[in-house]
């Protein structure tokens, strides 16, 4: 793909507004289970298709791969050869360019739930941000609200600080079901701008949802395809709503997320796959197939559940 087409393509993706003002690109790429070498050509491929959004942790491992990506393809705000070389190219200023392209560029990483604690997430976010080679992140999230040591309330107090500081712009959370939004709610006077929940056609969490609604969280949705067993969900509902919109299954229910204003982080390791995953705009759903989609929520979660579990 062109440099010309890929910004074509990241001027469709609608961008969420933030109740702290931030925009984020409400499609973005995940890179969860992609070890540290393997991520590189993950990242540069979809930045190379238009995707201006990638989902991190510390705890995938692969900051360090993270960080080589976003270098090697111009997009970490420092003057590296891709810059120069495009700066050359355009004949414009190659300190602008590099500024330029990381202002359009929205990457989020979170902190590790045996880090949550006032220093020990100050101490985390210099190493992270040192293996991202970035001089801010534009998220940064509390992992899990870790129901066996509660630390998010301290460690939020940290995260503002790093706001503060300018080297985060968005504070936001994972996992959190409204018994802990309210909690750090009520510790800490503030909801974060974003909780990352694993939501896709067969695990809606509605009430999660109609929560952060109501206190102006958004909503982002982890595993949007359910790891891709929704696929097939409904006994071929996807797969024929699919086949009437010339389109792939994976389309029809990333485009169902996008109608229902979620931002989403599907995460492949397939060029072609993260280009299907990001062409979500020549088509809709008709509110027929939308409302079957809708009754395909039922008991099946494919992650882990907040309540019990802690990714350490
Ligand atoms: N905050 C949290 O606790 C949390 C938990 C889980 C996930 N996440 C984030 O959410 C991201 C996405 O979730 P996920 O990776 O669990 O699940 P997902 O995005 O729902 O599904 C990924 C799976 O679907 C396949 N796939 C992707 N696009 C496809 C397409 N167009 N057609 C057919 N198959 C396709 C991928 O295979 P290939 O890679 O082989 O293409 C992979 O096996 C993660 O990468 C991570 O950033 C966050």
């Amino acid at each position: 793909m062109t440099v010309f087409a890929a910004e074509q393509q990241a001027a469709k993706v609608p961008g969420i507004v933030l109740s702290d003002g931030n925009v984020i690109p409400q499609v973005g790429l995940g890179v969860l289970r992609i070890d540290d070498e393997g991520v590189v050509p993950v990242v540069k491929s979809a930045l190379e298709l238009g995707y201006r959004h990638i989902d991190g942790a510390a705890g995938y491992n692969n900051e360090a791969g993270l960080g080589r990506a976003l270098a090697q393809s111009g997009w970490n705000g420092k003057v590296t050869d891709a810059v120069s070389k495009l700066a050359d190219e355009r004949g414009v200023d190659a300190q602008q360019l590099a500024q330029q392209r990381r202002a359009k560029l929205w990457v989020t990483t979170k902190l590790k739930d045996s880090e949550q604690g006032y220093d020990s997430c100050l101490c985390a976010f210099e190493r992270q941000l040192g293996l991202l080679g970035l001089d801010y992140v534009d998220m940064y999230m509390i992992h899990w609200p870790t129901p066996f040591d509660w630390r998010s309330s301290e460690t939020w107090r940290a995260m503002r600080e790093l706001q503060e500081s300018g080297r985060v712009r968005t504070l936001g959370v994972c996992n959190f079901m409204p018994a802990d939004l309210e909690r750090l709610y009520n510790e800490t006077g503030q909801w974060p701008a974003v909780n990352q929940i694993e939501l896709h056609p067969t695990w809606q969490q509605r009430e999660v949802v109609a929560f952060c609604k109501q206190h102006n969280i958004a909503v982002e949705a982890y595993s949007p395809m359910a790891r891709g067993a929704d696929l097939n969900a409904g006994d071929g509902t996807i797969e024929r709503i699919a086949a009437a919109h010339q389109v792939s299954p994976a389309q029809v229910i990333l485009r169902w997320h996008i109608e229902n204003g979620t931002i989403i982080i599907p995460k492949s390791v397939h060029a072609e796959r993260q280009r299907q995953n990001l062409d979500l705009f020549n088509f809709a759903l008709t509110p027929e197939e939308h409302a079957a989609i809708d009754a395909l929520d039922g008991p099946t979660r494919a992650g882990h559940d907040p309540a019990t579990f802690t990714y350490a």
